[in-house]
């Protein structure tokens, strides 16, 4: 059994990554922890709070960042669309409330579980930098930390960067620079996973024969977040952020490089890039070079049952 803590600025690819989570037998999650990434805090953690409500996923959720460290704010409603997370019709009136600090939450759980706890981050790395300044033993009790954020080729939001790292590129830095061991599920893997008309064509046609919620959530916030994304940038979405829970799920999936690798914080084009600076097999950073994306979407097919 996995045991995880997933921070997450839930828009459509980070629901499914809890999609993913709550279906599966082999992890146990904590907890949630919201972050103002794709959309404010506030949308950030009421997508959250209503989402693990309507599945019926009893995990506390907390409360993360307002913002990153130190940049102005960036959002991506073009993406995600106003609330951080259009597509699916939460109808239920919302009675689940955030538990509290997310920082606290982290560390707590961390401390207490030495070795144990996975930290899965699927948005900006506000909530992580903060965590180990806080309490900076948390980087050798943690089991590992797997991030959806970076490349090492080009960016999604701007020529060099992707957009997790683009939205707190001084928290990034401080998360790579620490020493902690760390996952990097970059664009370089991530991208491996766009979603086919047949795999939606595949779960439509199982939702009609066998209705599932999760499936219903995934395919009405699939809809929209296709649309969006070829409005966007011409192409169907890639499944970033579940990349990190199909790791956990089933880490044979993935193969890595261990590379060093430095955020950049002060290049007028290149802000937010993470700079590969070669493969070295005493890196602590562990680089996703490649998915097998057929078992992805079978173990994703399944996690939707
Ligand atoms: C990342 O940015 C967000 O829009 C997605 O949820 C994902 O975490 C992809 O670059
Ligand atoms: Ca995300």
């Amino acid at each position: 059994m996995e045991r995880l803590i997933l921070d997450c600025d839930t828009g459509q690819d980070d629901a499914i990554a809890i999609l993913m989570a709550h279906g599966a037998k082999n992890l146990a999650v904590e907890g949630i922890v919201a972050v103002a990434g794709n959309t404010t805090l506030e949308n950030a953690l009421e997508n959250t709070l209503k989402l693990t409500e309507d599945i019926d996923f009893n995990v506390p959720v907390y409360t993360g960042s307002r913002g990153p460290l130190i940049r102005k704010q960036i959002v991506a409603s073009a993406i995600h669309g106003e609330s951080g997370y259009d597509g699916p019709v939460f109808t239920k009136k919302r009675i689940k409330k955030s538990c509290g600090n997310g920082i606290d939450f982290i560390i707590n759980t961390i401390m207490q579980n030495p070795g144990e706890i996975n930290l899965v981050a699927t948005g900006p790395l506000t909530d992580i930098a903060i965590a180990i300044k806080k309490e900076p033993k948390i980087i050798t009790s943690v089991k590992r930390l797997i991030i959806m954020g970076g490349s090492l080729s080009k960016g999604n939001v701007t020529p060099s960067a992707e957009f997790n790292i683009y939205a707190d590129p001084e928290a990034a830095k401080i998360v790579f620079n620490c020493g902690i061991e760390i996952y990097m599920m970059g664009l370089d893997v991530t991208k491996q996973t766009i979603v086919s008309k047949d795999f939606m064509q595949k779960c439509i046609v199982k939702q009609k024969e066998k209705p599932s919620r999760s499936r219903q959530v995934f395919i009405d916030g699939m809809n929209f977040y296709i649309a969006s994304c070829m409005k966007a940038i011409r192409e169907a979405p890639s499944m970033h952020d579940p990349c990190c829970i199909a790791f956990l799920i089933n880490p044979s999936l993935f193969s890595f490089e261990k590379h060093l690798i430095d955020v950049e914080t002060k290049g007028e084009l290149t802000y937010g890039e993470t700079v590969d600076l070669g493969i070295n097999e005493n890196s602590n950073i562990h680089v996703g070079i490649k998915v097998d994306t057929k078992q992805f979407f079978e173990l994703l097919f399944q996690s939707l049952q």
